[in-house]
């Protein structure tokens, strides 16, 4: 997913364009404001941690543009390009290190294993499931 501090400054191309050059493809792509009840799903592992309403405060923010991305490996894979979850501690050229504000405006999401990334597409598009 291109969060929306990505999303709002312009980034969003960009990052479509290294998607594709990195060997993703794209399965289904679309842009969504995530309404607060969904925000609250999808981050729903944070519940109760003291940064969890600024989070969904901030995804439920604007548009985002959300990605359902295949390649071998492709969790991982994404992970890797993505970078650390704090622009701070991001490795060059990745697209935190590249495109993030801070640790709460890290420009990108990426689902943490496949088990999860099937709970979120059926989140966030539930149309294709
Ligand atoms: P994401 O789910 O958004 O792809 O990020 P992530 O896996 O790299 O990090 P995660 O641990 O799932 O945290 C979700 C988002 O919450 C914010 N965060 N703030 N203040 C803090 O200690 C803290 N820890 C996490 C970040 O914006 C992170 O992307
Ligand atoms: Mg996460």
């Amino acid at each position: 997913m291109i969060k929306p501090d990505a999303m709002a400054a312009g980034h969003a191309k960009d990052i479509l364009a290294r998607i594709g050059k990195e060997g993703f493809s794209i399965a289904a792509q679309k842009e969504i404001t995530i309404e607060r009840a969904l925000a609250e799903k999808f981050y729903e592992e944070h519940k109760g941690k003291p940064f969890f309403e600024g989070l969904v405060a901030f995804i439920s923010s604007g548009p985002v543009t959300a990605l359902i991305l295949e390649k071998d490996n492709a969790v991982s894979s994404w992970r890797e390009l993505i970078g650390a979850t704090n622009p701070a501690d991001a490795a060059e050229n990745t697209l935190r290190k590249l495109y993030a504000i801070s640790l709460d405006n890290n420009a990108v999401h990426g689902s943490d294993a496949a088990d999860t990334a099937q709970r979120e597409i059926a989140l966030i598009f539930p149309e294709l499931v």
